[in-house]
């Protein structure tokens, strides 16, 4: 396996058509995803630490089994604990697989007192990506989480990104009073601070406006909810492991069970993916 940044193990994955995907063991984090067109996907913070514990700032950080604030650490551990590696392989039927592996450590127990088995897995194909995650409760009692992929894409331009394929959704932003409001744009722009979630959307999106100018469709499956999340000005600023200008090259738009939770009784598995694809 290669040592990536500050020698943390990394799995580089390829596939003939010469995408590549490069996934951190740290947080089951894909930091880079070039398409067969050779074009950078995924926005990567010029300030982020690759440390153990740390979670790195860009690419598809792992949300489990917390969304946000509350008695975990933000948005959960999974982005920062070290994963296992099942295998890496590339399909006969054409797409390059990689599979991880999380379970209970001593000092998840601590803080969330529940034992779990979770598998993510990667499929790379020319101008796709899909990342599939599985949780399967292996301890006594019901668990109960947030689960998600909070995917930041890497755009040319934040004015000139749209987000469509939400019009008619409810939303509740999380920088006003929380209430729910009724989204009626059919394409979303965005100009200011934007922290958003929509629950129980459409399952597929269509992101305009990625690097190159391209369009990205994120279809969803066993996920409920979608984050529209960019920090803008002051926020930017205020991050340690954010670039103060950073704010105007990537957006979040995160898949997930995030607002609603998911429950699992014992030997129960849950399974959500989001795709991404080119268009
Ligand atoms: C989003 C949240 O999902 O993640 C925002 O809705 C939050 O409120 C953002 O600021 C980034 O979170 P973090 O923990 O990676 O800084």
């Amino acid at each position: 396996m290669k040592r990536g940044i500050n020698d943390l193990p990394c799995i580089e994955l390829r596939h003939p058509s010469g995408a590549q995907l490069d996934i951190y063991l740290h947080g089951a984090h894909a930091v880079s995803w070039r398409s067969a067109d050779g074009r950078q996907n995924l926005f990567m913070s010029s300030k982020t630490d690759f440390k153990p514990g740390i979670p790195i700032r860009g690419g598809i950080p792992v949300v489990f089994p917390q969304f946000g604030d509350g008695p975990l650490p933000k948005h959960g551990f999974a982005r920062v604990t070290g994963w296992d590696l099942l295998d890496t392989r590339v399909h006969e039927s054409g797409y390059a697989e990689a599979r991880l592996r999380l379970h209970e450590t001593s000092r998840s127990l601590e803080v969330w007192p529940h034992k779990f088995s979770m598998e993510i897995s990667f499929c790379l194909k020319p101008q796709a990506l899909e990342v599939a995650l599985e949780v399967t409760n292996t301890g006594e009692g019901d668990i109960n989480f947030n689960i998600g992929l909070h995917t930041y894409f890497l755009v040319d331009d934040i004015a000139k990104v749209m987000v469509s394929g939400l019009a008619g959704a409810k939303f509740i932003d999380f920088l006003d009073s929380r209430q729910e409001e009724t989204e009626r744009r059919e394409k979303i722009t965005i100009d200011r601070e934007t922290d958003r979630v929509y629950p129980d959307t459409p399952d597929r999106v269509l992101l305009r406006g990625i690097a190159g100018g391209r369009g990205m469709a994120i279809e969803k499956y066993g996920m409920r909810d979608i984050v529209i999340w960019n920090p803008w000005i002051e926020k930017s600023r205020r991050m340690e492991d954010f670039g103060d200008l950073d704010y105007l090259t990537m957006v979040c738009v995160e898949t997930g069970n995030l607002r609603g939770r998911v429950t699992l009784e014992p030997d129960a598995t849950h399974k959500s993916s989001t795709k991404f694809t080119l268009v």
